[in-house]
């Protein structure tokens, strides 16, 4: 089966995703891998030069510079859209000991609440289509480590909105996928470790294709994606 049928798209104009984090690590690949599909991607960041790259990568890719602590995020969401995938995200911190206020707002204010927003907005396009929302958790999201409480506040609470969207939105018709991925060679993994036994960005990205094309009948809700050889993170 492909994609449009899985999809039960109402329009016969293409597949529609808007990802966030799209200019690096998770999100570039999951935007590239759904511009190879077909899918229109509205590819979202701040990284200017990294965004003209995803636009000179493919047609189908229409970058967009957003912040999405400060600007208008209602205005990203286009009238048809089959999926949002809320990939960007920020870690570090410093243990709750050392952590202001503000550190907490930003982390909590870009991994969670944007995504809930931005969510919000595309609701009524989702709905349509019955479309599909994925969110990128992570192992923190279950288990708190030492020194990345407030990164794992973080993701507990995007594990609660996505359990928590998913049933309000069951009767709608729109599916809400959580993808955990273990350690993954991007940017954002700074942990000393030999960093060929990282999971690839690429393999995460394969796993959200996986829960924005699941067949129509079921939604992947939560999709762990581990290290072959499993790592203390
Ligand atoms: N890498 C890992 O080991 C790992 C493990 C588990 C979960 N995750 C999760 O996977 C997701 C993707 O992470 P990654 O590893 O791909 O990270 P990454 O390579 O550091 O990418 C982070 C993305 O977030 C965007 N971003 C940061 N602040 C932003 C802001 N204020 N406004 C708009 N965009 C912003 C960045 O874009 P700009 O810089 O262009 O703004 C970038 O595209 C995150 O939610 C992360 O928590 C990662």
């Amino acid at each position: 089966m492909d994609t449009t049928d899985a999809l039960h798209t109402t329009t016969s104009s293409p597949l529609t995703a808007l990802v966030t984090g799209a200019t690096s690590g998770i999100g570039r690949e999951v935007t590239l891998q759904l511009a190879d599909a077909g899918w229109r991607v509205i590819a979202v960041g701040r990284d200017q030069q990294a965004l003209e790259q995803l636009g000179a990568a493919s047609e189908r890719i229409s970058p967009r510079a957003a912040d999405l602590l400060e600007d208008d995020l209602a205005g990203l969401v286009p009238e048809q859209l089959d999926a949002l995938v809320h990939a960007a995200g920020i870690s570090g911190g410093d243990g709750v000991e050392h952590t202001g206020s503000e550190e907490w707002s930003r982390m909590l204010t870009l991994n969670v609440t944007a995504g809930a927003q931005l969510a919000r907005h595309a609701l009524p396009a989702l709905r349509r289509t019955r479309g599909t929302i994925v969110f990128l958790n992570s192992g923190a999201g279950t288990a708190a480590r030492p020194r990345n409480a407030v990164y794992a506040a973080s993701k507990h609470a995007l594990r609660a909105l996505a359990n928590g969207l998913r049933v309000e939105e069951e009767s709608n018709g729109v599916r809400v996928s959580s993808v955990y991925p273990g350690p993954t060679d991007t940017p954002m993994f700074t942990g000393d470790v030999d960093r060929s036994e990282l999971i690839r960005p690429a393999s995460v990205a394969a796993a959200v294709l996986t829960a924005i094309t699941a067949s129509p009948d079921v939604q992947l809700t939560d999709i762990h994606v581990r290290p072959r050889r499993e790592l203390s993170w």
